[in-house]
């Protein structure tokens, strides 16, 4: 392994290491919300959320101190605005939140979550906020090997568990698929050379690509359904339901999302 392997190979781990805090020590991490009812029994608003995910949601050093930043995070905090209420965020394992959402534990799931016919038996998703494509990551000098999708028959393809990605994954002839809680350890696994490829949302994809030398996108174009990415609430809280989509409209005609989208964008790629 080169100088820069090495390197960025300390600074994801780094990353993970962040991350592994984060989930204890982000249960209650509140952001404020422009919340100003300071009485005992304020609302609060409880988001879950697997912070692996540039520019979506990330873990970021802000001021000194670990902070769960991205255009989901903002997206939350004006929703937890519009109703008054205090954010409380969460990082959990992707594969975890919608359990979490209907046994109650949090209120609402923001991490890029695209609508599956699957996820709709389960819980509410709102409108659809943003959408975006998808994306295959291989290491530099297999970039034209992989240039389609039909080159990815038989390959080994790392893959976040729980994910639209892993369903992916599973419709390609003979591919060996590693499915792991976090993309940052995909991202190792691909620098190691125990996978040969990884398919992401497109945005994640650039914002790893940027910070992590030696990974590049390929020209080939995986293909889903169900793209665009909603919000997850708790089946028949149709008043929350109502309040999100609300907020999601808002957002949209004053061209807030977009704005998040490029700040979040260019967050993830500052050092
Ligand atoms: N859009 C994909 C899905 O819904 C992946 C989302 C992963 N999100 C995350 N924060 N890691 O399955």
């Amino acid at each position: 392994m080169n100088k820069w392997g090495k390197i960025s190979l300390g600074m994801l781990l780094a990353v993970g290491l962040l991350t592994g805090c984060g989930q204890n020590k982000n249960e209650n991490n509140s952001a404020a919300a422009g919340n100003t009812d300071t009485s005992a029994a304020a609302k609060t608003l409880t988001l879950g959320t697997s912070a692996d995910f540039p520019p979506y949601e990330f873990h970021k050093v802000v001021d000194g101190k670990d902070t769960i930043v991205g255009f989901d995070i903002d997206i939350a905090k004006d929703i937890a605005a519009d109703m008054g209420a205090e954010l409380v965020i969460k990082d959990l394992p992707f594969d975890s939140l919608l359990n979490e959402l209907s046994s109650g534990r949090i209120d609402i799931v923001i991490s890029g979550l695209s609508p599956t016919e699957e996820r709709r038996k389960s819980v509410d998703l709102s409108d659809v906020y943003y959408k975006a494509e998808q994306a295959v990551v291989v290491r530099e000098a297999d970039k034209d090997k992989f240039a389609t999708m039909d080159a990815l028959k038989g390959a080994k393809i790392g893959i976040q568990t729980g994910s639209i990605q892993e369903d992916i994954a599973k419709g390609i002839e003979g591919a060996q698929l590693t499915s792991l809680g976090k993309i940052s350890e995909i991202v190792l696994q691909l620098q190691s050379n125990r996978v040969d490829a990884s398919i992401m949302e497109g945005p994640v994809a650039k914002s790893f690509v940027k910070n992590v030398p030696g990974l590049v996108i390929t020209d080939a174009k995986p293909v889903v359904e169900d793209d665009g990415y909603v919000i997850g609430i708790k089946k028949g809280n149709a008043e929350l339901l109502e309040q999100v989509n609300k907020t999601l409209t808002r957002l949209n005609s004053e061209g807030k999302i977009e704005a998040y989208v490029a700040a979040a964008s260019e967050l993830a790629e500052s050092k």
